[in-house]
């Protein structure tokens, strides 16, 4: 049975059947709302159910919890309507130039960057023209409809390969093939690009970005594209890891720090060896920035790695530095084990 859907405010209409998401439908009518995970668990895509019912598939009750629910709250990656809808949600601009395409690609380079994180980069079809936003990831379609999503490590403009941080999850699905069988010139299918975690550049205020891991991959392609469109707004890179060979690209965010206006760069270790003898700064990444930031009420945060990072990250800037709650944009890097701990 197909449905109607009603945006508040802006009164947009969609059609909606009752065996999909309300965000599926969303994006096959070109409407872009603001999600993440696509799987329940990061929260991004959050708003509410005015007028009409829905159903939940599985979710983590931290994206939404029951009492959020029976207060017509809805996650729209998983809502399915069971009537008309009205719904209350942020629209992003929608834009012809990125649509969203399923598209094969080559594996051109396969490259550790270390224990555990490789570097993965794809080579599209001659004629295929690809265009995302700096921050944004893609999704490869595995067998059995499984889907893992990566975000672009290298920004729009840059000619040649796609380029993907992955790290090595023990026991997944996917990055256990990675780490294993996978070789150069195998063929991975992809769908993209994904997300509303991207720069926004009608913004001229200062930026903390801040990465934990492989978060860095979205942040490397956004201090990219500041760089490629000659930003001057100033930016101040945090990037925790355990250990520091975590930090795979420390000499590139040095080597930025030191040649770019207005960029400052601070690691954090928060586990360090002392046959690491590391000399910077420890403890939480999220928590270098509340010592740092008192005040974040004039900044953009773009967070993106471990879900507790940006969970903890996203909850302390806006309560206790005062960032304001909607200029805190992140990709929580959940994946099959955030969703079983529901
Ligand atoms: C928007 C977005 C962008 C992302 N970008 C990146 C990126 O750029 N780089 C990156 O490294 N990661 C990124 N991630 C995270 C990445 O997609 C996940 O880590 C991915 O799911 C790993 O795939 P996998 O198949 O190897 O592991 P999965 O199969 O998802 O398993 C992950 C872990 O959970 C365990 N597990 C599986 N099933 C269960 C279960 N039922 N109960 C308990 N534990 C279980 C596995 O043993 C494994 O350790 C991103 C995630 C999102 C949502
Ligand atoms: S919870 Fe819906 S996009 Fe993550």
């Amino acid at each position: 049975m197909t449905f109607q859907v009603t945006i508040s405010p802006s009164g947009r209409q969609f059609q909606c059947d009752d065996d999909e998401t309300v965000l599926t439908a969303a994006l096959r009518a070109g409407l872009i709302l603001p999600y993440g995970c696509k799987n329940g668990a990061c929260g991004s895509c959050k708003g509410k159910v005015s007028a009409g019912q829905v159903v939940h598939g599985n979710h983590q009750q931290k994206a939404l919890s029951d009492e959020e629910e029976a207060q017509g709250g809805a996650l729209f990656c998983c809502a399915k309507p069971q009537s008309d809808l009205t719904i209350e949600a942020r629209e992003m601009l929608a834009d012809d130039d990125y649509p969203i395409k399923k598209l094969p690609s080559r594996i051109a380079k396969l490259e550790k960057l270390s224990d555990d994180v490789m570097l993965i980069e794809l080579q599209l079809p001659a004629a295929e023209k690809f265009n995302y936003r700096a921050g944004q990831y893609i999704e490869f379609l595995l067998k059995d409809g499984k889907r893992r999503s990566y975000s672009l490590a290298n920004a729009p403009h840059v000619e040649g390969p796609l380029s993907l941080h992955l790290r090595h999850m023990p026991g997944g699905y996917f990055t256990d093939q990675v780490f294993s069988t996978l070789k150069e010139r195998d063929i991975m299918r992809f769908e993209g690009p994904q997300g509303s975690f991207y720069l926004r550049e009608d913004s001229d205020k200062p930026m903390i970005l801040l990465a934990s891991g492989t978060g860095f991959a979205p942040i490397k392609a956004i201090v990219e594209h500041l760089i490629h469109i000659d930003s001057k707004r100033p930016v101040h890179l945090y990037w925790g890891g355990r250990r520091p060979q975590d930090l795979y690209m420390h000499a590139l965010c040095e080597e930025w720090a030191n040649t770019l206006a207005g960029f400052q760069y601070t690691p954090v270790v928060s586990d360090a060896n002392a046959e690491d003898d590391w000399q910077g700064r420890t403890g939480f990444v999220h928590q270098a920035v509340l010592d740092d930031y008192a005040n974040l009420s004039g900044y953009q945060v773009y967070a993106c790695g471990a879900p507790i990072v940006i969970e903890s990250a996203k909850r302390d800037f806006v309560a206790k530095s005062h960032l304001p709650a909607d200029e805190f944009y992140a990709d929580s890097f959940t994946s099959e084990a955030d969703l079983a701990k529901n």
